[in-house]
C-alpha cells in the first residue's frame, strides 16, 4: 500500500474527536483544555462546544486554550457557548462531553452525558455525596456506557512505574500502604471547596486520588476504616476578614490575589477567572480564618481490605512546600518502596533488603506540564477512549474512591468509630 493511500485509508478510520467542555475553570481551562489545544493535529481532537454558568468564565477559557494552540502551532477553537449542561449535551458537533465543574454539579450533567450514549470524561471526585455517586454509578452500568475518569496518578509516569514493579513481584505480596500528603493547599478554605455542600470535602478531593490508587494497587476491596481528623489549624476566628483581598494582616496563607505589585504581571487565566465570579463563596480568596468551612484541614485514616491489605492516608493541607509532600510507601513480603511524587523518584529495597536505595529516576518527558506531565498523558487516553478504546479508570472506580473518603470522614464525625462499609448504600452491582 502506498504511503499516500495508507494516509488516506488512517483519515477514514479516525474522525476528528469533537469535545464539549462543561465547567471552564481551573481543571477544563489550564490541564484539559490547554493540553487538547496543544495536541489537537497529532491526536485529531479540537473543542467545540463550552458549558459554564458564568459566561465570562467560557471567554477567559477560550483565550487561554486558543493561546496554547497557537503556541504550538495549531488551529483557533470557536467553540459554541452555552449556560445549560443539557444543550451542550444535545449538541451534534459535540461526541466526547468533558466534565471539570464543582463536584457538586457533577450529577446533573454526568447521568444527562451517560444516557446521552456520547462519550464522557467525568472529573474527580465522581461526587460530593455517596447518593449522586451510586446514581453516576448506575447510571454508567444501566447504559452500558463506561467513562474514563480523571484520576491523575493513574496517568504519571512513576506511579505507573510503581504499579508495574509491584504487580511483578519484586517486593513480594503486597501487604501495607501509607500515603503521606502534606500539602501546602490552603487554596480548600479559599475557594467553593470549603463546603462540604459543594465539595464533598477537600478530603473527597484530594483522598479520592489517594483511594483509587490504593484500590488499584490492593486486588482487594476495603471493608472497613477508622480515622481521626477536623480542624487544628484553620480554626474560626470571630474576627476574621472576609477576603484576603481587603485584608491588611501580615499572614502566611494570603493568597495572591491580595498583592496589588503581582497583580497585572503575574495573574494568569485561573486568577482571571475566579475575578469574574460575583458569587462570594467561588472566589479564590475567602479568609481560611473564616465561619462556614465545614472540611477538614487534617487526618490520619486506615483501611483494612478483604485480602489482609491495610493502608493508611496521613493529610494535612497546611503543609509547608516541600519536594516530599506527597508520597507512597509500600511493604511487602520481600521488600518496600517508597514514590515521591514531586521528584519523581522510586525508592526500591528488594531481596529482604540485600538490595539497598536502588533509586529508579521516572520523570516523564513531560515532567514540567501540569501534573508533572500527567494531564498529557490523561488527553492522548481520553482520544484513545473515544476512539473506542477501553477506559483505564471508571465510574465504579469513583464512586468506590469517594465511598472510602466519605467513610474516613464518618469515622472522624463519630469520634474515630469504626465504620464497615458493608453498612453504607452501595451501587446495586458491586
Ligand atoms: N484530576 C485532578 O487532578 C483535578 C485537579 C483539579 C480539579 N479537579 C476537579 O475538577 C473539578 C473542577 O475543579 P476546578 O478546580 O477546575 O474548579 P473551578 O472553580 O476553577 O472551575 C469550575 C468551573 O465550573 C463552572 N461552574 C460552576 N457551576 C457550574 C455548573 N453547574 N455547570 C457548569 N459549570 C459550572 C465555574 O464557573 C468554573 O468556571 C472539580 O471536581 C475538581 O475536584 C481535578
Amino acid at each position: 500500500m502506498g504511503v499516500e493511500f495508507a494516509c488516506i485509508f488512517k483519515r477514514r478510520l479516525m474522525s476528528t474527536i469533537r469535545v464539549g467542555i462543561i465547567g471552564t475553570g481551573s481543571r477544563g481551562i489550564t490541564c484539559i483544555g490547554r493540553q487538547i489545544a496543544e495536541q489537537s493535529v497529532e491526536l485529531d481532537i479540537v473543542i467545540t462546544a463550552f458549558c459554564n454558568r458564568t459566561e465570562s468564565r467560557m471567554q477567559i477559557a477560550l483565550d487561554d486554550v486558543n493561546e496554547a494552540a497557537s503556541k504550538a502551532g495549531n488551529a483557533p477553537f470557536s467553540p459554541t457557548f452555552y449556560s445549560d449542561p443539557n444543550d451542550l449535551i444535545n449538541d451534534d458537533n459535540v461526541d466526547l462531553i468533558v466534565i471539570t465543574s464543582p463536584t457538586a454539579a457533577h450529577a446533573e450533567a454526568t447521568i444527562p452525558a451517560l444516557k446521552s450514549g456520547k462519550k464522557v470524561y467525568l472529573d474527580k471526585p465522581i461526587a460530593h455525596t455517596l447518593e449522586d455517586s451510586i446514581a453516576i454509578r448506575e447510571t454508567e452500568a444501566s447504559e452500558s456506557n463506561p467513562m474514563i475518569m480523571g484520576f491523575t496518578r493513574r496517568y504519571e509516569e512513576p506511579w505507573i512505574k510503581l504499579h508495574e514493579l509491584v504487580e511483578s513481584g519484586v517486593i513480594g505480596d503486597l501487604k501495607m500502604m501509607l500515603i503521606r500528603a502534606v500539602l501546602p493547599y490552603s487554596f480548600y478554605f479559599q475557594t467553593w471547596h470549603r463546603t462540604r455542600a459543594v465539595s464533598g470535602g477537600a478530603l473527597n478531593d484530594k483522598g479520592s486520588h489517594y483511594t483509587d490508587v490504593f484500590n488499584w494497587f490492593a486486588g482487594g476491596r476495603a471493608e472497613k476504616v477508622n480515622a481521626f481528623g477536623g480542624r487544628n489549624v484553620f480554626i474560626e476566628e470571630d474576627d476574621a476578614p472576609e477576603f484576603c483581598a481587603t485584608c491588611d494582616r501580615d499572614c502566611a496563607y494570603r493568597t495572591e490575589t491580595a498583592m496589588p505589585d503581582t497583580q497585572d504581571q503575574m495573574k494568569g487565566a485561573v486568577d482571571r477567572s475566579y475575578e469574574t465570579e460575583t458569587d462570594p463563596l467561588k472566589r479564590k480568596d475567602n479568609c481560611v480564618y473564616k465561619s462556614g468551612a465545614d472540611i477538614f484541614d487534617h487526618a490520619t485514616i486506615h483501611y483494612q481490605y478483604n485480602n489482609g491489605v491495610v493502608a493508611s492516608i496521613f493529610y494535612s493541607v497546611y503543609g509547608p512546600q516541600a519536594e516530599d509532600e506527597e508520597t507512597l510507601e509500600i511493604v511487602g513480603t520481600k521488600g518496600r518502596v517508597i514514590l515521591t511524587r514531586l521528584r519523581g523518584e522510586i525508592d526500591l529495597i528488594t531481596d529482604y533488603g540485600e538490595k539497598r536505595h536502588e533509586v529508579i529516576h521516572c520523570k516523564s518527558d513531560n515532567f514540567e506540564s501540569s501534573h508533572f506531565g500527567a494531564d498529557r498523558k490523561l488527553v492522548q487516553e481520553i482520544a484513545a477512549y473515544a476512539r473506542g478504546g477501553g477506559s483505564p479508570v471508571n465510574g465504579w472506580d469513583g464512586m468506590e474512591a469517594t465511598r472510602m473518603i466519605l467513610g474516613a470522614m464518618k469515622s472522624i464525625d463519630d469520634g474515630g468509630e469504626t465504620v464497615h462499609f458493608s453498612d453504607l448504600p452501595d451501587a446495586s452491582d458491586s
